[in-house]
């Protein structure tokens, strides 16, 4: 479903009583498209330590750095799945901001995500942007929709960015293959760039509280290890810095002493 030219209002049941992950990182960077559920079990992993907001901060930071030195390297359309509510700097203010014209189709599966993509766009006019409802768990389905299609031409190269949704795969969804259709249909020269919440610096513990929380909410945390998360970079071209915690990715500020254990591990890389 795309928000261009749909001007029929498709009712969406929010389901407020359940915690919803799109809603909890809202709570998390401080907005305020939540409701009661999604702050309770946000407070619940926020208890778990100072790094959960720094490092939800600092995941929507490297999104922000990652889009922009992919608009800077030629690269002009924008897969983005796992889009989220939005938030200061979305991918495609970002872009346009380097390319004008850049093109964005957004894709998450989470209804509510549809609505407040649509609202922000009629309210910005942005050309060239689409919001789909679409399951990264079936990436062919996404490949083959038309409203997607509609914005993305898959003959040039794509940035595919999947920011902090790979750890809401299952293993047995099968993130790997997932990874490997979508990189599959973009032609040579596509970049992607990712985000992975990890339990690297926690005790094995302290790391399984986050998705026990999540177990009660639309969609289970599965955090991995930094070696886990290299595997979906298989095959392909590294950026430097290489794969390294969110904050250290290029940043455009003096580091700072906890930002080696922020708990996302960040990467871009380019398709040979
Ligand atoms: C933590 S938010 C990340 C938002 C944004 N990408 C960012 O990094 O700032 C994760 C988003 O992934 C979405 N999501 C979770 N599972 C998904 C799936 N199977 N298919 C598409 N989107 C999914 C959630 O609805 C939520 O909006």
């Amino acid at each position: 479903m795309s928000d261009e030219g749909d001007e029929t209002h498709v009712p969406v049941d929010l389901r407020p009583d359940v915690p919803h992950p799109a809603r909890m990182y809202d709570y998390y960077l401080g907005g305020k498209d939540n409701f009661p559920a999604d702050r309770a079990a946000a407070e619940q992993v926020v208890s778990l330590g100072p790094l959960v907001r720094i490092s939800a901060r600092a995941n929507r930071a490297f999104l922000q750095r990652a889009v922009r030195h992919l608009a800077e390297e030629g690269i002009t359309q924008f897969l983005d799945i796992g889009t989220g509510i939005p938030a200061a700097g979305n991918t495609h203010e970002v872009a346009q901001r380097i390319v004008p014209d850049a093109r964005v189709a957004y894709v998450d599966n989470d209804p509510i995500v549809l609505v407040h993509g649509r609202a922000l766009l009629a309210g910005s006019g942005a050309g060239h942007v689409t919001v789909v409802q679409g399951d990264l768990r079936d990436p062919k389905s996404v490949l083959a929709d038309p409203a997607v299609r509609a914005v993305i031409d898959f003959d040039r190269p794509v940035g595919l960015l999947l920011f902090a949704v790979l750890h809401f795969i299952d293993d047995a969804d099968d993130p790997y293959g997932i990874v490997r259709t979508l990189l599959d249909a973009l032609p040579a020269g596509s970049r992607i760039a990712l985000s992975h919440a990890t339990g690297d610096f926690t005790t094995p513990e302290q790391a399984a509280k986050g998705p026990a929380v999540y177990r009660a909410a639309t969609a289970q945390l599965s955090m991995r290890s930094r070696e886990q998360v290299a595997r979906f970079f298989e095959g392909l071209e590294l950026a430097e810095p290489g794969l390294v915690t969110a904050p250290l990715w290029r940043p455009d500020q003096e580091p700072q002493d906890t930002d080696r254990e922020v708990a996302i591990w960040a990467g871009v890389a380019r398709k040979p």
